[in-house]
């Protein structure tokens, strides 16, 4: 299967350009899981309209999950939440002297009502964030449920594997 080909299931959405490298990380695990999946760069101050458009039709249009990554003053993944019922999940990006802590509460803190799924900061963040989103798909979908467990296993056994200087 191509995971580009196929309905995308999973919307990355970045603030920049520059949170690419961070957003890769994820991008790489739906890759692996081939969950099929779209990637775009939107942002909540500097692009509210087509964010909104975005965000709107994205249920319409068969994605069943969103993942926001922003640095800064990061209100890119409430913003979205605010305007769908699919769940967002939010990577803080470390993009300013504050080294991501300001992206972070930016996100864990949303308001009662309104929520979204933080993850740590950086790589690990998007990487698990992909992950979670394996999960929730994983819930009506026994295939990739298979793909998911084997992909997990494979983690285990490298640990298991792992080599130490003599
Ligand atoms: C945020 O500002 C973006 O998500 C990015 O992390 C940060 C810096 O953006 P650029 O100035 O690199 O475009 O909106």
């Amino acid at each position: 299967m191509n995971p580009m080909s196929d309905q995308p299931l999973v919307g990355v959405v970045m603030g920049s350009k520059s949170d690419y490298e961070v957003l890769s990380a994820a991008i790489e695990i739906l890759r692996a899981l081939e969950i099929p999946h779209e990637a775009r760069v939107l942002s909540a101050h500097r692009t509210p309209d087509q964010l909104f458009e975005y965000v709107e039709t994205a249920r319409a249009r068969g994605l069943r999950v969103l993942i926001a990554g922003a640095g800064g003053a990061a209100h890119l993944a409430g913003v979205m939440a605010a305007k769908t019922l699919l769940p967002v999940l939010a990577v803080p990006i470390a993009a300013t002297p504050l080294n991501g802590l300001d992206s972070l509460l930016s996100m864990v803190q949303m308001p009662k009502g309104i929520p979204v799924a933080t993850l740590a900061i950086g790589k690990p963040g998007a990487a698990n964030a992909a992950l979670f989103a394996a999960e929730i798909l994983a819930l009506n979908d026994a295939a990739l449920y298979e793909r998911l467990a084997a992909w997990r296993a494979a983690r285990a056994q490298e640990v298991l594997e792992s080599k130490l200087p003599e």
